[in-house]
């Protein structure tokens, strides 16, 4: 036995992928790395040492994860062309298109991980290059799309510390690291690290699938992440929340909305294909939304008071309730973004980075478990068999 289930060739057999990376109970609302609960990584991990015990399978050692950690910051720059080509993006570009593209071309500029059959020591190269630049990738894109220039990483800092002052750092004066937004940041990264076979993970493994090599199979996972039912959906919160404080704070009117059938308005942040109880990953936001907030002396901010008014009113309609509809991930996260002076358009740039040691843990184990290509199949209710009817007898 496995967790909850026994693995009979019964079950091996319905097509459903075999992972032991992450362990989710929609109904419990239980959320496990590697076994781990979740809620003693935000506790007590760090950002890159919750990134080794996915994709290696256990926590490290002192001196693996000090290795690891040199790795990632040794690879931390990018190739000036790189630099170049997020360059040439037009003003107001998405952050996503950026990323995508930019985690793509990477297999251009590493030819030598981009073949297939790599061996061990490439692989490790390709991990440790993405998680080590998708953060300068990250930045660059948001200062591009300001005008500023770049700052290259610091090899100081710390992982999360780095990516804050590439985003937010000058060239013309010191960065004061800020200790808190920090730590924030790192309980973010950790509760978004992976999910199993959401919508982008499996994008990633069936791209994988068919050995196109990591750079590709990620860049595809970053763009299914953007839909606003997935990852787009902290950006939506946002501006949602925004749209009913224009509207003069009315919660029980986007309530009613998001019922009425026929409108498409969903009370985005809200629901989940599996969790059919309070999102896990939401309690800890939320908690920790008040802690950020209070530290940066923010706890009157309009959007956190609108955001738990909002979920109130929802969670006591029966609409929400029958539907077994809750808070999800991404509905407190964006305050906290917002909070720490990163753009709408950024948020689910943050949601990829943190997403990144799921989708290569789930993309290694895809690999060592030398999986077919990926096939799904189909339910055929299109026309029986039908002859050609040439044009001029059609009328
Ligand atoms: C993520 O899969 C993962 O693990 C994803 C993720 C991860 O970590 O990778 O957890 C990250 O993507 C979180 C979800 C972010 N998306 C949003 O917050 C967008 C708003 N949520 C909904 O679009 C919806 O809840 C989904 C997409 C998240 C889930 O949709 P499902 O499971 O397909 O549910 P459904 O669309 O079949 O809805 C069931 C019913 C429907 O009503 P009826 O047809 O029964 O009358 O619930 C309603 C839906 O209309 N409903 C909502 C709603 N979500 C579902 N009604 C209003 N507001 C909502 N948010």
């Amino acid at each position: 036995r496995t967790g909850y289930i026994t693995m009979d060739p019964a079950y091996m057999n319905t097509g459903a992928t075999v992972s032991s990376v992450t362990f989710l109970d929609g109904e419990q609302g239980i959320l496990r790395y590697r076994g781990i609960p979740i809620e003693q990584l935000a506790e007590q991990s760090s950002f890159t040492e919750t990134a080794y015990l996915l994709i290696y399978g256990r926590l490290p050692t002192r001196q693996e994860l000090v290795a690891f950690r040199l790795q990632v910051s040794r690879h931390s720059m990018i190739h000036e062309g790189l630099k170049e080509l997020i360059d040439r993006f037009p003003p107001g570009a998405h952050p996503m298109a950026i990323l995508s593209s930019a985690v793509c071309a990477m297999s251009a500029y590493y030819p030598e991980l981009a073949k297939m059959d790599q061996t061990p020591e490439e692989v490790e190269l390709s991990i440790v290059r993405l998680i080590a630049k998708i953060t300068t990738i990250a930045a660059y894109a948001y200062k591009q799309s300001i005008g500023h220039p770049l700052l290259y990483p610091d090899n100081s800092l710390g992982y999360c510390a780095n990516f804050l002052r590439m985003m937010f750092g000058v060239p013309c004066e010191p960065y004061v690291v800020d200790d808190d937004l920090v730590k924030a940041l790192k309980v973010l990264m950790i509760l978004h690290a992976d999910h199993e076979q959401n919508c982008s993970t499996s994008t990633v493994r069936l791209v994988g699938s068919s050995r196109a090599n990591l750079f590709a199979a990620v860049s595809a996972g970053i763009l299914a992440l953007w839909g606003p039912l997935h990852g787009g959906a902290n950006q939506e919160v946002l501006e949602m929340l925004e749209e009913i404080q224009r509207d003069g704070g009315d919660v029980a009117k986007f309530v009613l909305k998001a019922k009425d059938p026929k409108d498409p308005f969903r009370l985005m942040g809200f629901g989940h294909r599996v969790y059919k109880n309070y999102d896990p990953r939401a309690t800890i936001i939320k908690r920790t939304a008040d802690t950020v907030l209070t530290k940066l002396g923010k706890q009157d901010e309009p959007l956190l008071k609108i955001a738990k008014e909002l979920e109130e009113a929802a969670r006591s309609d029966s609409y929400f309730v029958d539907r077994k509809l809750y808070p999800n991930v991404d509905f407190y996260s964006g305050i906290i973004y917002h909070a720490m002076g990163i753009p709408t358009t950024m948020f689910t740039v943050m949601f990829a980075i943190g997403r990144l040691p799921g989708w290569i843990a789930q993309w290694k184990e895809m690999l060592e478990q030398k999986a077919k290509i990926g096939r799904p199949r189909q339910i055929y209710v299109g026309p029986t068999k039908t002859d050609y009817v040439p044009i001029e007898a059609r009328g």
